[in-house]
């Protein structure tokens, strides 16, 4: 019997892994899904944190090595989405098809780096809270469901502050891929949340028109977490695309 084709799904900040918990589970049936915590964030096994997109995407490459997976169909939320533009980047030959989720590809502006520096030495001096207190109103639409606000506050207070660090300094320096987006030649589907604040739906829609043949899935009644605010939506727009892409 043929493997399985994999996936591998990438989460964002300050989260873990257990933000793809419905996608996992909706995906496993046609596909080998990797949905591994980046290195020094939730269950990982593996040490410190990456300091950078480029050394993410990498890590994320040797542990495929490491399980003898050569190429993938990648899924990028947010920040999973920047560090799906750096893989892409490195190891373009092993990109089947690309998602990005609630992701852009402009890089921050000055008043964002800055942002990003200040929230660095607010989580130094008072840990995982800060992150969580800044990012959890810009997660859900006012409809979500108190029950799964708290467990995802509950995720990102369990995150290493180190690990968090990390990640903002690692989105404070990730370039801008806007100038590569017109030379992606593997499929992409671009998802959004209408009501999403942080990566809007005009950016969404602007990077999608970028990317040649891009397809763009808005999901309607979400914010930025769209996995979990509407799993079932984003569970079956991404097995759609990359059962298609995998049988193209
Ligand atoms: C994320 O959800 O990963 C972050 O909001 C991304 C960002 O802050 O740019």
């Amino acid at each position: 019997m043929a493997e399985k084709p994999t996936v591998l799904l990438v989460h964002g900040f300050p989260l873990d892994s257990r933000m793809w918990k419905a996608q996992q589970e909706a995906l496993s049936g046609d596909f080998q899904v990797v949905a591994p915590d980046l290195d020094g964030h939730g269950a990982s096994p593996r040490g410190a944190p990456a300091h950078s997109m480029d050394d993410i995407a990498r890590s994320l490459a040797e542990r495929l090595d490491a399980a003898a997976v050569r190429t993938i169909h990648l899924a990028g939320f947010s920040m999973g989405g920047y560090v799906a533009f750096a893989f892409l980047r490195q190891f373009p030959e092993r990109v089947l098809s690309l998602a990005l989720v609630d992701s852009r590809a402009g890089a921050d502006n000055e008043a964002g780096r800055a942002g990003r520096d200040a929230m660095a030495e607010s989580v130094r001096e008072r840990g995982a809270g800060v992150a969580a207190a800044a990012m959890l109103p810009k997660m859900f639409t006012d409809a979500a469901d108190a029950s799964t606000r708290a467990e995802v506050e509950r995720w990102m207070l369990e995150q290493p502050a180190e690990a968090l660090i990390a990640d903002l300094r690692a989105m404070r320096d990730r370039p801008d891929a806007t100038a590569s987006l017109g030379g992606i030649r593997v499929p992409v589907l671009v998802v959004v949340g209408d009501q999403d604040p942080i990566t809007s739906p005009a950016d969404a829609q602007a990077m999608a028109a970028a990317i040649p043949g891009a397809k763009l899935v808005t999901i309607e009644g979400a914010a930025h977490l769209t996995p979990i605010e509407r799993p079932g939506e984003v569970s079956a727009a991404l097995h759609d695309f990359f059962s298609r892409a995998g049988a193209k």
